[in-house]
């Protein structure tokens, strides 16, 4: 039975047709209207709606990128979109006329790449999404890991740094401050701005304002700038990491989202803080660091496969 998938990030919403084995048949991709609500309902409706035709559709899947309440229903909060106590599956399923549930965009990245990717056949894994923010998905024994009220895996929102930067959340200082793509960026603008000679090749490619990127294709080119930036990346995500694991202690992490593309450029040097950083290191095993292997289908795979399993 096939089942549609829908990811609403924060700049684009792609959707697709999947089936019981996480296999897109089709798959599109609308920008997110990202100040008006109505309209990402709207937009997701249209897009199910194209994707139904001449199908049979089971039920629709929605990975959304904030915090989801225990019914699968509302989304109480989203520290990087418009959303609050948006009643996300009524506006949807009434006008498509089918079961919907939303999740969390990162529990179901998540869930695709335990079922379908990088993490199969591991027992304990933890997926970190790095993009916009960062998102966190738990994957225990086969199971979803919500917590008590669906809000479970906000890892982004860890406090890393006390009275640190503020994040979309309201609060200061929260791990996707310090180590998602955003995170790059400010970091990347700060180095140049203090030091423009290190910056040399990136500011050449920004030609005004630096951009994600460009951060990524300056490093690739040595730029100093740059390159410092993903060391700083690559820190943060380590030393939050290790942290995961004195509390959950995984086998596996999976690192997904849109900066895990450019992975060549930090996963070695979080592998090394990590096990510098682990508490017991050399007294315990180390979790293996995966890249996730389903790329930016992930989260509408899972959505969707979420939603078979209603
Ligand atoms: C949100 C999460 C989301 C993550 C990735 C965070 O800022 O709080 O709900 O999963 O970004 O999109
Ligand atoms: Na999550
Ligand atoms: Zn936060």
């Amino acid at each position: 039975m096939l089942t549609i998938g829908v990811d609403i990030g924060g700049t684009k919403i792609a959707a697709g047709v999947v089936d019981e084995n996480g296999r897109v048949h089709e798959h599109m991709l609308r920008p997110t209207p990202a100040d008006d609500v109505d309209r990402v309902a709207d937009t997701i409706a249209d897009m199910v709606h194209e994707l139904r035709r001449g199908r049979e559709i089971e039920a629709v899947g929605l990975g959304a990128a904030g915090f989801v309440d225990e019914t699968r229903s509302v989304v109480r909060f989203a520290p990087n979109l418009a959303w609050r106590e948006e009643p996300l599956q009524k506006r949807v399923a009434d006008v498509v006329g089918l079961p919907v549930v939303v999740e969390n965009d990162a529990n179901a990245t998540a869930w695709a790449e335990a079922r379908f990717g990088a993490g199969r056949g591991q027992s304990h894994m933890v997926c970190v999404t790095v993009g916009t923010g960062i998102g966190g998905g738990l994957v225990f024994d086969g199971a979803l890991y919500r917590g008590r009220w669906g809000m479970g895996a906000e890892l982004g929102h860890m406090q890393v740094v006390p009275g640190g930067r503020l994040c979309g959340c309201g609060n200061l200082g929260c791990w996707e401050q310090y180590a998602s793509g955003n995170a790059l960026v400010v970091e990347a603008r700060e180095i140049a701005a203090a030091d423009p000679d290190r910056a040399r090749v990136l500011l050449g490619l920004a030609g005004g304002t630096i951009e994600g990127e460009e951060i990524t294709e300056a490093a690739r080119q040595g730029d100093e700038a740059a390159l410092a930036a993903f060391e700083s990346l690559a820190g943060w995500l380590a030393q939050g990491m290790a942290d995961l694991s004195a509390v959950l202690d995984p086998g596996c992490y999976v690192i997904g989202g849109g900066v895990s593309r450019a992975a060549d450029l930090f996963v070695d040097r979080v592998r090394e803080v990590y096990v510098s950083v682990l508490t017991g290191r050399g007294h315990r095993p180390t979790a293996e660091i995966r890249l996730a292997e389903l790329g930016a289908e992930a989260g509408l795979v899972g959505a969707a496969d979420l939603a078979r399993k209603r």
